[in-house]
């Protein structure tokens, strides 16, 4: 192995990532007093959350009635019986204060004539528990991930947080004996240089890994790099079988269409010009939840009323809307449309397809934002010093399914109870434990290993490869036979991993490099998805199994734990759902058929 040496650094916290959740942890964190870094392998404001759109949810009632019990209802339904129901107690109860937080920090809200924050409606969003829609996302125009990343950044600098930018952390330093997390080591991309990072906790907000897929609406920065730091810490990964497809990707592109054009008054249409919603949801209709409205356009595309030449897709219209409306509330659309389908959308419908969205699973966390490392007799047992929030964590509010705007909550409701949880765990400037003798010694074998990779293959030919197999298998609906072909084209691709060559051996903002480790981090979560959902015999949420089309809470209502070894095979276990709230003023809400 070549000679590298460390850049030790000591703080109480180290937070990996800055979208949402990692920003909110980090400022949350600095407030507390506590020292905080903050890496990122993007500057900060080129974070994911950038791309969000359509609002973040909070149950205000500025528009009409609303009351954060209905948000537990629909989450609680949205999920499909998959999320733990303290968590989602703790999230719609929490994200009242915690949007009013927001627009005192600065976030530049669409406004009503009174000068209260502007709610639009969103899919699986309805009042007095699931009787009509509602108006609960908070929304700043379709830019709110934007005006929410911007502002969470602005108050980071106003906190004084320290940014380490472009690094990207290649490994968990763990204590083998007791199994804690005692920080992270990374990569200075610019520079080469390696840092040893020593922290009380270690935050992972890394983000989701749409980027496993061939089609997504992720940014190529979504490579799971926190699910990968933590399956080779030996933790697992939870409920990674269940990822969203997003109604409106634009045809071919791929780019997200906010789901608050159809809270606007848009609409799907097939070739026939029907509003096939209507059928499939009778209520909430074209709002009706992201997988309940996945499916049903690719039933009419299945069923020969796609549109197109093909018959491939459908059509969103927003035509009716008219101009004023489509300035107003969804600019950043409307110019989307016309750059990436060469529409315009004031005039002509919007060809749309299913695209990936979402990764509902990730590190199993409970609703403090501490990652838990189950062992026999204790399901919520807690691995120390290691932290998760974001798409990066499964915490598990969302379940089998999550709604939209829930997830732009999720971040800022689980940042802000990672940096209390920590301020309670930690007494600044306290003594650390002992760094083990080789402390960081995982992370250069890693980085030396890939830095020197010989194979005959290119990385982006076996991404490829991986990415073509879960578009193919992993897809809107599944069946035995998809699945199982997914599990044994995956072991094939993962089994060419050796075979990896890269050309560039220097350590200055060598690309090839980068793209190879978020590959390994990518095939890890890759593995897990599918061999989690071929074991997954029912249909629940995102997770649509043609061969067992009913939900089965007998035997299925429990949390998938994929352990993924270095040849990521996957080894898979249980753990229980929490059945029970957090407080008493709420009730468990025992589960339902789910219907819309
Ligand atoms: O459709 C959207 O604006 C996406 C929102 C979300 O995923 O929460």
């Amino acid at each position: 192995m070549a000679a590298y040496t460390f850049i030790d650094h000591t703080y109480d916290v180290v937070v990996v990532g800055a979208g949402g959740a990692g920003l909110r942890a980090t400022f949350g964190m600095v407030a507390a007093g506590l020292k905080t870094a903050c890496i990122t392998k993007v500057f900060p404001t080129r974070s994911h959350t950038v791309a969000a759109q359509g609002g973040i949810g909070a149950a205000l009632g500025n528009m009409a009635e609303d009351k954060w019990e209905w948000h537990m209802y629909d989450t609680v339904k949205g999920s499909d019986w998959l999320g733990d129901q303290d968590a989602i107690e703790y999230m719609c109860r929490e994200a009242i204060p915690a949007v009013h937080e927001l627009e005192h920090f600065g976030v530049p809200f669409s406004r009503t004539p009174e000068g209260k924050i502007y709610q639009r409606p969103f899919g699986g969003h309805m009042r007095d528990f699931g009787k009509a829609p509602v108006q609960r996302a908070c929304a700043a125009a379709d830019r709110t991930g934007h005006a929410i990343l911007h502002t969470l950044y602005q108050q980071s600098l106003k906190h004084k947080a320290e940014f380490f930018v472009e690094y990207f952390a290649l490994d968990l330093i763990m204590d083998p004996s007791s199994g804690e997390c005692l920080g992270v080591v990374a990569l200075d991309m610019a520079t080469g240089a390696i840092h040893r990072f020593r922290a009380h906790q270690t935050v992972l907000a890394t983000g989701g890994y749409g980027r496993a897929y061939f089609s997504c609406t992720s940014a190529h920065t979504c490579t799971g790099d926190g699910n990968g730091m933590v399956a080779r810490a030996g933790l697992p990964l939870q409920d990674h079988e269940f990822v969203q497809f997003h109604p409106t990707g634009i045809y071919g592109s791929g780019c997200l269409i906010t789901e608050g054009a159809r809270g606007e008054g848009g609409y799907l249409t097939n070739s026939g010009g029907d509003r096939f919603m209507e059928r499939y949801a009778p209520t909430a209709k074209d709002l009706a939840s992201r997988d309940v409205v996945s499916r049903a356009m690719t039933m009419e595309i299945r069923e020969r009323r796609g549109v197109g030449k093909e018959q491939d897709h459908i059509f969103l219209h927003l035509e009716h809307l008219g101009a004023d409306v489509l300035h107003a509330r969804l600019p950043g659309i409307t110019e989307t449309a016309k750059i990436f389908a060469g529409v315009d959308a004031t005039r002509e419908p919007i060809p749309v397809l299913p695209t990936v969205h979402y990764n509902m699973g990730g590190i199993p966390t409970i609703y403090t934002g501490e990652v838990v490392r189950p062992k026999a007799g204790s399901p919520d047992n807690l691995c120390g010093g290691l932290m998760a929030v974001g798409e990066a964590a499964c915490v598990s509010v969302h379940g089998a399914n999550r709604l939209g705007t829930n997830s732009l909550l999720d971040l800022v409701v689980f940042g802000r109870a990672a940096a209390h949880r920590a301020a309670e765990l930690i007494k600044p400037g306290s003594k650390h434990k002992p760094l083990p003798a080789d402390a960081g010694q995982n992370a250069l074998s890693r980085l030396d290993r890939v830095r020197h990779a010989k194979g005959p293959r290119r990385v982006s030919d076996i991404r490829l490869d991986m990415q073509k197999a879960m578009q193919m298998d992993a897809a809107v609906y599944r069946t035995s036979k998809s699945l199982q072909e997914g599990v044994g084209n995956l072991k094939k691709i993962a089994g060419t991993m050796p075979d990896m060559g890269i050309t560039d051996r220097s350590l200055i903002f060598n690309t090839d490099l980068i793209e190879a480790l978020e590959l390994e981090n990518l095939m890890a979560c890759a593995n897990a998805t599918m061999v989690s959902a071929e074991a997954r015999k029912e249909s629940r949420g995102a997770h649509a199994h043609e061969d067992y089309p009913e939900r089965d809470d007998q035997t299925w209502m429990k949390h998938t734990l994929a352990y993924v070894d270095e040849k990521y095979s996957v080894r898979l276990d249980y753990r229980p759902v929490h059945t029970y709230t957090l407080s008493n003023e709420v009730e468990y809400i025992k589960p339902q058929k789910r219907v819309y």
